[in-house]
């Protein structure tokens, strides 16, 4: 089995990821940090303006078809891979891929976003932001096998309640 976290910018994808990676011996892997690598940009500011965001999610695809051949591994999406329902068919397929969704209140997020330095080009002006949010929280409701609220958590907290929710 791998664990699949998804959720929107600031849930805590990557550090709840490593957390939890670590406490049950899987191999953890960031799909942001793979895709920059390979495709040699700096953040994801550079990558969607030199090649825009269909670019972004078909590296992601290919990423997730990818990944789904280990196993045993903990993966911490990009926000955005609900937006093509073949990366989280890919993630799912033949049951191999249990899809968490770490949920929080917007507010939370953005304030989190706000002390955060990585470059997030889709989260630039708030209104859009919230406006993003909004039409993708169905998505990961309808992605996901269990979500996780995690606006008032710290990672420990959240690390337990999934131990509990696996
Ligand atoms: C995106 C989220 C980012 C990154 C890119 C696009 C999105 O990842 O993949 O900037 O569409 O929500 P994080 O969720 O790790 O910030």
């Amino acid at each position: 089995m791998n664990i699949i976290l998804i959720g929107f910018m600031g849930s805590g994808k990557s550090t709840v990821g490593a957390a939890l990676a670590q406490e049950i011996s899987f191999d953890f892997y960031e799909m942001d940090t793979i895709i920059l690598k390979k495709t040699g940009f700096s953040d994801m500011s550079e990558l969607f303006a030199k090649k825009g965001e269909g670019f972004l999610r078909d590296h992601e695809l290919s990423l997730a078809a990818e990944l789904s051949e280990k196993k045993r591994i903990i993966v911490s999406t990009g926000g955005g891979v609900v937006m093509n329902p073949n990366i989280i068919h890919t993630f799912k397929k033949d049951k191999k891929g249990l899809i968490l969704y770490l949920h929080a209140r917007f507010e939370v997020l953005a304030k989190r976003i706000k002390i955060d330095s990585t470059p997030r080009p889709l989260f630039s002006n708030i209104i859009q932001a919230k406006k993003l949010y909004d039409f993708r929280l169905p998505l990961y409701e309808s992605s996901s096998h269990y979500t996780i609220d995690v606006s008032d958590k710290n990672i420990g907290e959240i690390v337990d309640e999934i131990l509990q929710t696996l």
